[in-house]
């Protein structure tokens, strides 16, 4: 039987907070574009992240920072008209935010309405508590992001695990807390020990969603073509690969190009 579109109720921020408390796992995925959003979406994911990653896995850049508004709210829209559940939340990229709260909200009215999207992310404690306080006074919901800030990746010199010392250890915790005082409605912990991220998860009452952040987080996030196997040279510890969509389209890919030049497609019967 086909569901019809009116009869899915979408994700909420307050059923995802109800899934922390019912300890009911929470799934979230990277999606950039309509038609890989909408498998996930039909496969049922809760949330669908339109990460700045999609700087890396969409445009090819080495980092996070190029990626502009304009492109993250193009990439936003397309993910937005493909989700009948999901819960779709943007990531405000570089430069967008930080330090200045009036351009924080700003950049998330655009992306909310632009793009239509649910709610935004940004990445940091402290130092953008006023930037939160300001987009969520406009009735927006943040998630927040704490651990490996990718946005931050010339300050760390290196993508390897965060807050293995107790200082950065103890602020990850201090953020974590004040970021839930702010009213953030979730909180993504990146790249930081298990340990860290199980007593950061019992320390606060919203849901935290890991990548590279153990099993104890209330959810998990991969960007999804990692995931797929489609990207092929990042393989770090955490990331499972759950298909190898490479191999598999390199293969349709060669298949059709010996078919091209043997003359064997198109054929009678997929012809006019
Ligand atoms: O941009 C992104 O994909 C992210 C996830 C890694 C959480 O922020």
């Amino acid at each position: 039987m086909s569901v019809h579109k009116s009869n899915i109720k979408r994700v909420t921020t307050h059923q995802l907070q109800e899934m922390k408390n019912r300890g009911e796992k929470i799934s979230m995925l990277t999606a950039y574009d309509y038609s890989m959003a909408k498998i996930l979406d039909q496969a049922g994911v809760d949330v669908m992240l339109v990460g700045d990653s999609a700087s890396n896995v969409m445009a090819g850049h080495e980092t996070t920072l190029p990626i502009t508004l304009d492109q993250m709210i193009y990439h936003a829209s397309s993910v937005v008209r493909a989700a009948d559940r999901a819960f779709v939340v943007v990531d405000i990229p570089f430069g967008s935010y930080q330090g200045n709260s009036k351009l924080a909200l700003e950049s998330s009215i655009r992306v909310m309405k632009e793009s239509g999207a649910h709610s935004v992310k940004m990445e940091g404690g402290a130092e953008i508590k006023e930037s939160i306080e300001r987009v969520l006074s406009a009735g927006i919901p943040v998630m927040g992001h704490l651990g490996l800030t990718p946005q931050s990746i010339y300050k760390f010199g290196t993508y390897t695990v965060r807050a293995k010392e107790e200082a950065e250890a103890e602020k990850l915790i201090d953020d974590a807390k004040l970021l839930e005082e702010t009213g953030c409605y979730a909180i993504v912990l990146e790249k930081i020990p298990s340990s860290l991220a199980k007593i950061v998860s019992e320390s606060i009452t919203i849901p935290t969603i890991g990548i590279g952040a153990g099993q104890d987080t209330d959810g998990q996030v991969l960007v999804v073509h990692d995931m797929l196997g489609i990207t092929q040279e990042f393989k770090p510890r955490f990331l499972r690969q759950y298909a190898n969509l490479s191999e598999v389209m390199t293969g349709a890919v060669e298949n059709y190009i010996s078919d091209v030049k043997a003359r064997e497609f198109p054929s009678d019967k997929e012809s006019y």
